[in-house]
């Protein structure tokens, strides 16, 4: 099963429900749907309201983030993964480098990653590189580190997708080597196996994915899907890059 998630970040209000409506009506008859997922992730706002409307459809709504406590607090502002649930989230982001570099450390992250399974939400745990490190030759090393000090064994892999954002590519345009984007996948799978023993839970690629590159990917078998960001605001193209996938 591939996955394509779209991640809308800071944008959407309730009309803009009229995009995923136009996708959907694509997914339905697409001759190729048996082969994959859509998961949308709107901001908290949406989330309600669209996980109603799509409730018998075929899209799946889920939190681009949520707070590191179960179920109430008395933290300003925050979102307990019960209370995504309770509004019809299925998925939940953990670990996106926007919200690592606003503070989420490993810590943080393994109580979410905990607290969203606690709470029956599939969690797409994000990793991957800055710039300086790929540089220095770290690329492995940090995400080596970035997904054993988070993942446990512990952890139902069945609700665990992992998605690999190198940072220097989200948003610029820029893509990894098709030799280094492989090399990377796989180092990340065979850990991914030492953690869950044996089997690896799905590996998904995002970065400046879009209806243009989308076919470069097909030749890494171990991607299991995308975790795309600009290119979902747009119903156009977030099917071009379903389409020239699957061409
Ligand atoms: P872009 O597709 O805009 O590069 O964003 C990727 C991303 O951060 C998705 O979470």
């Amino acid at each position: 099963m591939k996955y394509f998630i779209g991640n809308w970040k800071m944008f959407g209000i309730p009309k803009s429900i009229n995009i995923l409506n136009k996708i959907n009506s694509f997914y339905t008859k697409d001759k190729n749907r048996s082969k994959y997922k859509v998961v949308f992730t709107p901001p908290y706002t949406l989330i309600q309201s669209y996980s109603r409307y799509f409730k018998k459809k075929k899209i799946n709504i889920g939190s681009q983030n949520c707070y590191q406590k179960d179920k109430f607090s008395s933290n300003t502002a925050a979102v307990s993964p019960y209370m995504l649930r309770t509004v019809g989230a299925k998925y939940t982001l953990v670990g996106h480098s926007d919200n690592r570099s606003e503070g989420d450390n490993d810590t943080i992250l393994k109580n979410k990653v905990e607290l969203a399974l606690r709470n029956k939400l599939k969690v797409v745990f994000c990793i991957g590189e800055n710039k300086i490190q790929k540089r220095n030759k770290k690329t492995l090393s940090v995400l080596k580190r970035q997904l054993t000090k988070v993942l446990d064994k512990k952890f139902n892999k069945n609700n665990i997708i992992v998605a690999y954002e190198p940072i220097w590519s989200i948003g610029t345009g820029k893509i990894p080597k098709l030799n280094e984007l492989n090399k990377t996948v796989l180092h990340i799978k065979k850990i991914l196996k030492k953690i869950f023993r044996k089997k690896s839970p799905p590996l998904l690629y995002g970065g400046s994915v879009d209806g243009k590159n989308a076919g470069i990917f097909k030749e890494i078998k171990e991607i299991d899907g995308f975790l795309i960001g600009g290119a979902s605001k747009s119903s156009k193209k977030f099917i071009d890059i379903i389409k020239n996938y699957y061409r």
